[in-house]
């Protein structure tokens, strides 16, 4: 007995014993404050120096001996990058991550379907949990100003509130995964040329009411843990240690409490590091060692550097400790979680979120005479133009490029689902780029044609005759100056030659198809031969399944575009006003880029300056047809308290399923300041059976009818009236119902 008694006693002291020593920091108990302060009372100062830069191309240290994993990042935003080398951009050769790529986030945006970005977030965190990844550098919310930008296609269209509306269930799907968003590129990234030395200058509002938003909706809605800052300047300094966007707008006004990440190589000066708001500092100098500087993440702006400045006394610790409670915070909510997913790789359910998001974000631009769909159970001769039917489009385009498990061209997607009864059969028409290689990852594709321009056209003409439907699958690619980063696309037109085909085309075949790939608009000169006309993004590993599924009517498109097709370069604001790219200083590789055309870029933009787009922003049309009814209010006259709801009711009056968007603007009909002519603030997706019909009901607050006071530095809804339009594209707004702001 006295034995047992011993026995007890004992065991009971040593789970006390246990149970005192579980540090605090392990201890789920307790809050993430008490954990935090735990933390950085065992940290030394070298330990805290080392956790806020890198240590490798796309990771940085833990700490060891407390037993915290290194972090490790990795692009983003489309699908987990494949490993590079230590120190270099090069894959590192694994043969385990080889991924699936979900389609680019302009086909993302054009869902219009916020629970589609959960279902994309979800999916990637899942992928990268999988790759032991803490961190995706992703999504990217810079705002479409220029067809130009080589890198649209990795973010989500021209207009803050739908870009709002889809980043943050991306942020939310992707961190339920406990892999972190580092949202990007912030701020006002909008072209990919000069990207490391242009100065934006921009008035408040606009900043606020267009630039911002998106970013801050990933903040505010989707809580976000990491932002990355830009490579270009803002009020004469790098974003990337802006105090004004960091700290100012950022960590104080939006009460970010996550961290701010570099852009790769976009710090610039310890001083400006340490004070302005940066937390993370990654790929300083070390382009490989080829191009290093040694000891590369020794010399790091926030590595050694900034270590001499404290331990000289011109710097306490005090912006040293709000960095590194950030970053502990970021270890509390990733790699010291115990309770993270496994993640999956490669899943069925991936593949099936990858083709399911592109299919529903293919926007149908045009169908004149009812052209598509194809009916799959009418064999006929088809024939497939232009190199996008077969050219990998997964890898190349600068980070986001991906090595993937499987992508389906669009040619073989579509022979696919036609099965042997269709004659399906290929011309080339042009020859693009017939390279397909980005940092070791190699396409394996031969695409080499030595054909003359001419002979490609004959041959495709030749053929074109004899077929009952002809699909051209054109556009753009990811190679540089078309849709890539770094480089911003030359012109407006399609390269290559394409138009040239595409005339001859419907010069040969009244059934002629456009399918154009690419995450940009691109000059249409032809548009008006040409019977059909589908946009077709980059989407990734399952691109040619859902290009067939819209193409025979597998799925009923509804995809809407999250940008305005223009016409003309003329026609886009920022060029109109020779707003791109800026003008260099004279003595100084800085180029000051002012955006003169201020909230009127965009649909803004065309209201504004009454251009005629080619197809205008939120257009996309169906294989069915929907009627609108009347739009009824919830109330003729609010306070600023309140919300007010619209009603429409919407029908389906065709033969197919389908679905539409309800999309709502408001005008403010008489203000202090200048106003867009109307602003999107709503919209909701509806699925309808043939006949079917619906009330579909969207109601909106206060922030919908404000703007952005640059004197008082606040958003402001000025009382009057105001208008709400309702329709289905911002050229198509039917419904309008008024209301008065007391
Ligand atoms: C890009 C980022 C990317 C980073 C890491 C930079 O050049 O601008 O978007 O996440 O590289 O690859």
């Amino acid at each position: 007995m006295r034995k047992y008694i011993v026995l007890v006693a004992f065991l009971a002291m040593s789970l006390a014993g246990m149970a005192q020593s579980k540090p605090i920091y392990l201890d789920e108990s307790r809050t993430e404050e008490e954990r935090i302060n735990d933390l950085m009372g065992r940290l030394t100062l070298d330990d805290k120096i080392a956790i806020i830069h890198a240590q490798s191309k796309f990771s940085s240290p833990g700490i060891k001996r407390l037993g915290i994993r290194d972090f490790w990042t990795d692009d983003g935003p489309h699908g987990v990058r494949p490993d590079v080398l230590w120190d270099q951009w090069e894959q590192a050769g694994q043969t385990n991550d080889s991924c699936v790529a979900f389609p680019a986030l302009t086909c993302l945006a054009a869902t219009w379907n916020p629970d589609m970005a959960h279902r994309y977030g979800v999916a990637l965190g899942e992928e990268a949990r999988y790759r032991s990844k803490d961190m995706i550098l992703g999504p990217g919310v810079n705002i479409y100003r220029t067809p130009l930008n080589g890198r649209n296609f990795e973010y989500m269209g021209e207009d803050p509130y739908l870009a709002s509306m889809m980043v943050a269930p991306y942020v939310q799907g992707l961190q339920s995964q406990g892999v972190a968003a580092c949202v990007k590129h912030y701020a006002l990234n909008n072209n990919e040329v000069n990207r490391h030395s242009t100065n934006v200058i921009i008035d408040d509002r606009t900043l606020h009411e267009i630039y911002l938003p998106a970013f801050k909706a990933a903040v505010q809605q989707g809580h976000a843990w990491g932002i990355m800052g830009a490579y270009n300047l803002y009020k004469n300094i790098h974003n990337c240690q802006n105090t004004y966007l960091l700290n100012d707008i950022l960590k104080r006004d939006w009460g970010f409490d996550g961290v701010v990440v570099s852009d790769w190589g976009g710090a610039h000066d310890t001083e400006q590091a340490i004070t302005g708001g940066l937390d993370m500092e990654f790929g300083s100098w070390t382009n490989g060692l080829n191009e290093g500087y040694p000891n590369a993440y020794d010399s790091y702006y926030l590595a050694q550097p900034y270590k001499k400045l404290i331990e000289q006394g011109k710097y306490s610790t005090r912006e040293l400790d709000d960095k590194v409670r950030r970053v502990l915070r970021l270890f509390l909510r990733t790699t010291l979680n115990a309770h993270r997913p496994f993640g999956s790789m490669c899943s069925d359910e991936h593949y099936q979120a990858a083709r399911e998001i592109a299919a529903e974000g293919i926007v149908l631009l045009k169908n004149q005479g009812d052209v598509l769909p194809l009916d799959p159970k009418k064999p006929c001769r088809v024939l497939v133009v232009g190199e996008n039917a077969i050219k990998m489009m997964t890898v190349g385009g600068g980070s986001s490029s991906l090595k993937v498990q499987r992508e389906v061209s669009p040619l073989d997607g579509l022979k696919k689902r036609l099965g042997p009864a269709f004659l399906v059969d290929y011309a080339r028409g042009y020859v693009g780029d017939v390279t397909g290689e980005y940092n070791g990852v190699t396409t394996g594709q031969d695409l080499k044609d030595d054909r003359s321009p001419e002979q490609l056209i004959a041959e495709a003409v030749d053929k074109a005759r004899q077929a009952d439907y002809v699909l051209f699958f054109g556009g753009l690619n990811k190679s540089n100056h078309q849709d890539a980063e770094e480089y911003d696309r030359l012109d407006y037109a399609m390269p290559y030659g394409q138009d040239k085909v595409i005339e001859a085309l419907a010069a040969a075949n009244k059934n002629l198809v456009v399918i154009n790939i690419s995450g940009n608009a691109v000059a249409m000169p032809w548009v008006k031969k040409v019977p059909a006309i589908v946009q077709g993004w980059f989407i990734g590993s399952e691109a040619g399944t859902a290009l067939a599924s819209v193409l025979v009517g597998d799925v009923n498109p509804s995809g809407k575009l999250p940008f305005t097709w223009p016409a003309t370069l003329a026609d886009v604001p920022a060029h109109k006003l020779g707003a791109y790219p800026g003008t260099k200083r004279a003595n100084e590789n800085i180029w000051d880029l002012e955006y003169k055309e201020g909230l009127y870029m965009g649909y803004r933009g065309v209201d504004h300056f009454k251009t005629r787009p080619t197809f205008a922003f939120g257009h996309g049309k169906s294989y069915t047809t929907f009627a609108l009814g009347k739009a009824t209010a919830s109330a003729k006259t609010i306070t600023a308290a309140d919300s007010i709801s619209f009603t429409v009711n919407v029908k389906n009056t065709g033969n197919r399923a389908g679905a539409e968007v309800l999309q709502l603007y408001v005008a403010d009909l008489k203000s202090a300041l200048p106003r867009p002519a109307k602003e999107l603030k709503g919209f909701k997706k509806v699925y309808l059976q043939p006949g079917e019909s619906r009330d579909v009901t969207i109601t909106i607050g206060r922030d919908a009818l404000s703007y952005y006071d640059d004197t008082a530095h606040q958003w402001v809804a000025e009382p009057g009236d105001f208008e709400v339009l309702l329709g289905t594209a911002s050229d198509n707004l039917p419904a309008r119902v008024r209301f008065t702001l007391q």
